[in-house]
């Protein structure tokens, strides 16, 4: 039997297909049955690896359906295999890093405990919301950036005079990595987010940077959309040319994606770490080279 499983949880088959062709390992697909009461029954089809599984599980809504598949995966990766390394390719949870209020749980704490309690040795997650959320964990972790790849699809497009923006300051560094690549200036916005109400605003007062420029808004994730489209409504204001959105995770909540389009985004292109309309940019590759 091959050295290395690949076990795909049902919300990351793609990206587990393709990683497996990659690093050349048998595919140890699993078929999920939803109980009426919510309950996730998995059964795999196929055979793991006695020496080491590779399971592949994202963490995008319904979160904690997919987070208990990601822990049941691994604790039966575990029975077999001496080293199960887990893939969370979008971390859910991974914005509840700190306790900003008195009293919040700081989930990712939790998070830690569970993944290394199922038999995972090794956590490999892409475009973390923050490293903060990692240094929880006790177990190995590697966060890698799907930024490349983004960068290798917009670098297709004819864009004119380019700058790439981030839409609050949390996200400069990424914004940067994504310009150095492409080759462009970079800008970061002033956001604030009312921790209460989520609420988004941009403090931003004027930038004479973006005027008759085209731009990509770079971000890891796009939830409700709120900050991709307060960002777009102030960038129109100082008369930009088109928008374009980069993103690793497009979970787009209910109507997101729609608003967004509506404000005038021209485009949103996200990464396969949540399957979906945009998610036109496959990172098995990088994946793969974290691996081994
Ligand atoms: C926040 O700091 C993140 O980087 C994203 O900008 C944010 O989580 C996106 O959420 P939403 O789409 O709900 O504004």
């Amino acid at each position: 039997m091959n050295k290395i499983s690949v076990v795909s949880g049902k919300s990351s088959e793609d990206l587990a297909k393709k990683l497996s062709r990659k690093i050349k390992a048998n595919l140890v697909k699993s078929e999920v049955k939803i109980f009426p009461d919510g309950e996730s029954k998995i059964t795999l089809d196929g055979n793991i690896s006695k020496e080491k599984s590779i399971v592949v599980q994202s963490m995008y809504p319904p979160v904690d359906t997919n987070l208990i598949q990601a822990l049941s995966l691994i604790s039966k990766a575990k029975e077999i295999s001496s080293e199960v390394i887990a893939i969370i390719p979008y971390m859910g949870y991974a914005r509840q890093d700190t306790e900003f209020l008195p009293g919040e749980i700081v989930t990712m704490k939790v998070l830690g405990k569970l993944f290394k309690g199922a038999g995972a040795s090794k956590i490999i997650t892409v475009d973390i919301h923050s490293m903060i959320g990692l240094k929880h964990f006790t177990l190995k972790t590697k966060n890698v950036s799907a930024m490349p790849n983004l960068v290798k699809y917009f670098k297709k497009l004819r864009l004119k005079r380019p700058l790439v923006i981030s839409p609050d300051q949390g996200g400069k560094d990424r914004a940067k990595e994504f310009a150095d690549e492409f080759g462009s200036e970079y800008i970061a916005l002033e956001k604030n987010r009312d921790r209460k109400t989520g609420k988004v605003q941009i403090k931003t007062k004027n930038t004479d940077k973006v005027a008759g420029r085209d731009l990509i808004l770079v971000d890891d994730m796009i939830s409700t959309g709120g900050s991709i489209i307060k960002a777009t409504q102030f960038l129109k204001k100082q008369k930009c040319k088109k928008v374009y959105v980069a993103c690793t995770h497009a979970l787009l909540m209910n109507d997101a994606e729609k608003k967004i389009r509506e404000i005038g985004v021209t485009n949103i292109v996200s990464a396969n770490t949540i399957p979906g309309k945009t998610s036109v940019v496959d990172i098995s590759d990088i994946i793969a080279k974290a691996i081994t």
